[in-house]
């Protein structure tokens, strides 16, 4: 059984993959999935994305940085030996403010959910991995540079980028191809959480882009083998100039325009 494991796909860009990869399959443009998995806590979120998909799915409510809830996943795939067509790493969060002035707690959570978990369920899922499954990770645009006010975060994401850049060359031989996305902001729920201790990004009004782009540019990226997708303009000239100038040059500009 071909299958695509998507966590957080209760909502924003987890979600729109799920959407597209059912779209994609249906119509024969990728390699037919037989189901969906569809992984996130809030079940009733899941329930009503599945029955607006064409594909059959697999509900798993769960929390992916619970230790047991992970150990009975995993039982999951050796009971079912499923073949993993794509891996899709949505499940994450970010919390904007002062590393001093957040709850510790908050901010490691962080770390459990963006590295921690993607970590495991990668480790989980490659043995069911064959020639052309793909895993795509999501970063983000906060991964190419230290961000002051969302430290955690960013260090967070930079771990993702940095780890799918190694896996993909430890994959190539197995050609099981590895795609961080790293999009800049993007109009989902996760500013909700990620102003809750108050903070925003005065940027993300100027740069905020819509999901169902970011998943269509993502998926042709990884299905184009590409080991990063970063989508708009901006976006991508806020890379290049992070390839190009010192770390410290950039946050002494960024100081200055505050
Ligand atoms: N939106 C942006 O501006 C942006 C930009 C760059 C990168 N990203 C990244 O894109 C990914 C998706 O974010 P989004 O924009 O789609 O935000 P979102 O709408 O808030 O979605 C986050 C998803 O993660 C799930 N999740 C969070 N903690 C979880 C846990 N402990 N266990 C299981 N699932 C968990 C949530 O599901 P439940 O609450 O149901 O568990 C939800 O489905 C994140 O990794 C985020 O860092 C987002």
């Amino acid at each position: 059984m071909n299958i695509a494991l998507i966590t957080g796909a209760s909502s924003g860009l987890g979600r729109q993959f799920a959407i597209q990869i059912d779209y994609l399959s249906m119509h024969q443009k990728i390699r037919k999935i037989d189901e969906i998995w569809l992984v996130a806590r809030r079940r009733e979120q899941l329930k009503e994305l599945s029955v607006t998909l064409s594909t059959r799915t697999r509900i798993i409510p769960m929390d992916v940085t619970n230790d047991i809830s992970m150990i009975q996943y995993h039982e999951i795939l050796q009971q079912e030996s499923p073949h993993i067509q794509l891996l899709v790493n949505c499940a994450g969060f970010g919390l904007l403010g002062k590393f001093k002035d957040l709850d510790i707690a908050d901010q490691l959570a962080m770390v459990d959910v963006n590295c921690k978990a993607l970590t495991k369920m990668t480790y989980f899922c490659i043995p069911y991995m064959a020639k052309g499954s793909h895993i795509i990770q999501l970063a983000s645009s906060a991964a190419f540079l230290p961000q002051p006010n969302f430290a955690i975060y960013a260090a967070t994401k930079s771990y993702v980028l940095s780890f799918s850049h190694a896996l993909s060359e430890e994959l190539r031989k197995d050609e099981i191809i590895v795609t961080a996305v790293c999009p800049g902001p993007v109009n989902t729920n996760f500013f909700t959480i990620a102003e809750k201790y108050g903070s925003n990004l005065a940027v993300k009004k100027l740069t905020m882009v819509e999901a169902p782009a970011v998943v269509r540019a993502a998926l042709r990226a990884a299905y184009r083998k590409k080991t990063v997708s970063v989508y708009s303009p901006l976006i991508k000239a806020f890379h290049v100039l992070t390839k190009c100038m010192p770390v410290k040059w950039i946050l002494y500009v960024l100081r200055k325009f505050k």
